[in-house]
């Protein structure tokens, strides 16, 4: 059985997405949230033939993300699927040169260096995933690179370090 993990899980979207990965693709799904109520999501949604597994997870708190890589490593071995779906502050009514650095930067820990640590601590555990399904542990490696910094806006390279996603916004600027 395939594994996938959703990130902000109690509600919205991430609900609907492990719905649909537990009853229609057939996947063990771990549903997390940063508090208990995904522990009663989790629970509403087993029904026959479904394995949803809830987890405590605050991607915007590194010792739950440690701890969360350690359960799944421990417990859970390969994961095939990791969606970093919580996200906050839809803040498309901000302008740059006025925006509210509180919000800027609760946004940038967990729509941002939140998804980046989640991939780096649970890369090993997705990265069997990957080779399980016929990839290869760099391809791995490079897609994920990829997709982190499709998420923070870079292109290719840029991806590597904290420096250069500061030069992308200098350089935005
Ligand atoms: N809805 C849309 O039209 C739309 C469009 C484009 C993209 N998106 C993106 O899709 C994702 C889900 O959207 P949605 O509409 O379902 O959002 P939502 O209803 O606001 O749900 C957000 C989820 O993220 C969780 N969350 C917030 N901070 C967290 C943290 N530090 N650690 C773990 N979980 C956290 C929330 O948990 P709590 O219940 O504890 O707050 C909630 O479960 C978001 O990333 C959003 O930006 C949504």
């Amino acid at each position: 059985m395939k594994t996938a993990i959703v990130t902000g899980a109690n509600r919205g979207l991430g609900l609907e997405v492990v719905r649909q990965l537990a009853t229609e693709q057939g996947m063990r799904v771990l549903l997390t949230s940063r508090s208990e109520a995904g522990a009663g999501a989790a629970g509403a949604m087993q029904v026959e033939r479904t394995e949803v597994i809830f987890h405590q997870l605050d991607v915007a708190d590194p010792e739950s993300i440690q701890s969360f890589a350690d359960y799944v490593r421990t417990d859970i071995g390969t994961v095939d699927v990791l969606i970093n779906n919580a996200g906050i502050h839809y803040d498309t009514f901000q302008d740059t040169l006025t925006a509210d650095f509180q919000i800027v930067e609760e946004a940038w820990q967990v729509n941002t260096v939140g998804p980046w640590r989640l991939v780096q601590a649970t890369l090993p555990p997705v990265a069997q995933g990957w080779g399980r399904a016929g990839g290869q542990r760099l391809q791995c490696q490079r897609l994920l690179r990829r997709e982190l910094a499709r998420h923070a806006g870079l292109r290719g390279d840029q991806s590597r370090s904290q420096y250069a996603h500061a030069e992308a916004i200098r350089r935005s600027g």
